[in-house]
């Protein structure tokens, strides 16, 4: 999806040295300027191709390993050594670079055409910081960017797919609603004990999950906890995911969030990444669907998710 600011990295992965990364496809170093703002730039070196996470950083500028040119936060070629000096730098010299911001403790990068005017980052008041009561933990998924999306979607699983810890959890999703405003999927359900009988308003286990298309996701279990969910495609096949729980208990928060991350970690996700891998198609459409009442929050996704591949230059 062209036109979107993707988190692509924990800000504190971005010290001194430049880091190399893949997301949405390209090869992509990640470097700090001299006043500590994050460049994002082209990992291959125009001059001969080499990798240029693998250089380092000196006097605000990125220095090749192989034959030392070095190239500024805008993307100008400042030294070649081989040269010397006195003799100019041919002007096309240049790497490409992209537009980053740095915020809630990661970087984004605007993925879409260049404007003068890059639009706000998404959702960043609504957002989980880094703050206390928080953890964050990444994960990268051998799993198609939309299919990891529909799994973020998806309350009813939960019994099944992870049985083992979901002891006592109803079966029945009721009530569910889903329902589009703008770019924001809102969902809200209860799993519970399938009695046949209306919702008492208090029974069951009830989560809210709020989609801001294409990739970010705002979950509520309870009044107290949150969690934030954001997907980055790797290339079209892996998907980077960053994943962070707010708890606002008194000081306990940051021990109860860092413990539901842990268990995120550990087990609950490794189930779903293993159906969600060897789901097939790995890039289904919605035809290939035989969607159910509680997948409209996914209907909805993909709905959007077509809409937009349809509209998209390729
Ligand atoms: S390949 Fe980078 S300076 Fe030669
Ligand atoms: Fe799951």
């Amino acid at each position: 999806m062209r036109d979107t600011w993707y988190p692509v990295l924990e800000s504190k992965r971005l010290g001194r040295r430049p880091v190399g990364i893949t997301r949405l496809g390209r090869e992509l170093v990640l470097w700090r300027d001299a006043r500590g703002q994050p460049v994002a730039q082209d990992a291959a070196c125009p001059h001969r191709g080499a990798d240029l996470s693998r250089g380092r950083v000196v006097g605000g500028c990125l220095e090749c390993p192989y034959h030392g040119m070095r190239f500024a936060a805008d993307g100008a070629c400042v030294r070649v050594p081989c040269e010397g000096k006195a003799r100019p730098i041919r002007a096309d010299l240049r790497v490409k670079g992209y537009a980053v911001r740095e915020s809630l403790g990661l970087v984004w990068l605007w993925w879409g055409e260049h404007r003068s005017e890059l639009p706000p980052l998404p959702w960043n008041h609504e957002l989980p910081g880094v703050g206390a009561g928080t953890c964050t933990a990444t994960l990268t998924w051998n799993v198609p960017f939309a299919r990891v999306m529909e799994g973020n979607l998806d309350l009813h699983h939960f019994p099944f797919a992870h049985r083992r810890w979901a002891l006592g959890m109803g079966t029945w999703l009721d009530p569910y609603t889903a329902r589009l405003e703008g770019d924001v999927i809102h969902t809200h359900g209860v799993l519970r004990e399938d009695d046949g009988k209306p919702w008492d308003g208090r029974s069951g286990f009830a989560a809210e999950i709020k989609v801001l298309f294409p990739h970010l996701v705002l979950a509520r279990f309870g009044g107290l906890t949150q969690a934030l969910i954001a997907a980055t495609p790797i290339d079209a096949e892996h998907t980077w995911v960053v994943f962070r729980y707010r708890n606002g208990l008194p000081i306990v928060g940051g021990l109860v969030a860092w413990f539901l991350v842990r268990s995120e970690l550990w087990l609950i996700q490794p189930e779903d990444y293993a159906l969600l891998r060897d789901s097939a198609p790995r890039h289904p459409s919605r035809e290939d669907f035989h969607l159910v009442r509680a997948d409209a929050g996914i209907a909805l996704w993909f709905r959007l998710y077509e809409r937009r591949l349809e509209a998209q230059p390729r």
